[in-house]
């Protein structure tokens, strides 16, 4: 029967076979499955494995540098890059949500290519593609979710990087990915987090993104994940976020009429993100969340729910 501890114990073997003494390089997302993913090489072929974790300038407030020190605590031979400016002026302007997809991606690409060069005689690359990633870049091939994930996971690799692929969880589902990172050691704040788009912020910004509005969601983000945390909601909600409106609405402050941003909150609960239900988060949640933004985050004067399942709506709003 399959167990996490058999699983590790296979795969370590097999990755020992396979690689030899090669050297190999991985995209740490901060996600569960790169991380999982990671682990397991690095039990296999220890300080060949080189990761490299990518701010895009996108990520939740203090993520990235939270994130890299977990993975240097856990051992991993990481290298942190901060290429936040280079993704800002790729999507400068731009508000059409495949083409910001499609420019984050680019980015990554070449981002990700030029720290792989400097890992010389690299010749793997690893990723945690996982198995529900492997059946839907198949049923979606050519359709406009082609592009989805196609950075970070499924997609094969670019042609100017000619390196041989590795993933140890392609047969895996993501509880069995959680159980095995658990077998393994891994921190339960890392096990346990929410799954978050590889586009990051950008598809929660309706419209184009600036580093104010970035700014002021990263703010509204952490308001709300924090709570859920405090409430002790978090663990019971499958993944949740926050959306900055193109709307301004209006507000008082004194004798004064203001115009100023509208942010949605979204929480559902799912068990593969193909289906989804909103979350009856407490009154008591909402009112003290809803207070708390808007007394802390400039530029924000309304908070609103979604109350919204898939289908026909979408987790995401972009
Ligand atoms: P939707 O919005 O399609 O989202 O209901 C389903 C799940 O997929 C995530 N998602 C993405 N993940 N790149 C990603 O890596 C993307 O472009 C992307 N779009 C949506 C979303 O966060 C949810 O978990």
């Amino acid at each position: 029967d399959w167990t996490p501890d058999s699983f590790v114990e296979e795969t370590v073997e097999k990755l020992q076979k396979q690689i030899g003494g090669d050297r190999v390089v991985l995209g740490l997302s901060g996600g569960v499955d790169s991380s999982v993913a990671a682990m397991l090489l690095h039990k296999a072929i220890g300080e060949n494995l080189y990761c490299i974790f990518v701010n895009n300038g996108l990520l939740r407030k203090d993520e990235f540098t939270q994130v890299l020190k977990q993975y240097e605590g856990m051992g991993l031979n990481v290298k942190g890059v901060d290429a936040s400016a280079r993704f800002m002026d790729a999507l400068a302007g731009e508000s059409d949500p495949e083409l910001k997809r499609k420019a984050i991606g680019r980015v990554f690409i070449e981002v990700f290519d030029d720290e792989a060069h400097d890992v010389k005689n690299v010749t793997w690359l690893a990723q945690g593609t996982i198995y529900p990633d492997v059946i839907e870049s198949v049923s979606a091939t050519g359709g406009p979710s082609a592009t989805i994930k196609s950075h970070h996971n499924v997609g094969g690799l670019p042609d100017f990087m000619k390196l041989k692929i590795v993933e140890p969880l392609k047969a895996l589902f993501k509880d069995e990915v959680r159980r095995v990172g658990k077998s393994m050691g891994m921190a339960a704040e890392l096990l346990g987090r929410h799954p978050f788009p590889g586009p990051g912020l950008a598809i929660r910004i309706l419209g184009d993104i600036t580093a104010e509005k970035v700014a002021i969601l990263q703010e509204v983000d952490a308001v709300f994940i924090n709570n859920l945390k405090k409430w002790d909601l978090y663990d019971k909600v499958w993944q949740a976020g926050a959306i900055l409106l193109p709307v301004n609405s209006v507000g008082v402050m004194g004798d004064e009429r203001t115009y100023e941003k509208c942010v949605a909150l979204r929480a559902v609960e799912s068990t593969d993100g193909m289906t989804a239900d909103w979350v009856n988060l407490p009154y008591e949640f909402l009112q003290a969340t809803s207070n708390e933004i808007i007394n802390k985050v400039k530029g924000v004067n309304r908070v609103v729910y979604d109350i919204s399942s898939k289908p026909p709506a979408t987790i995401e709003w972009e």
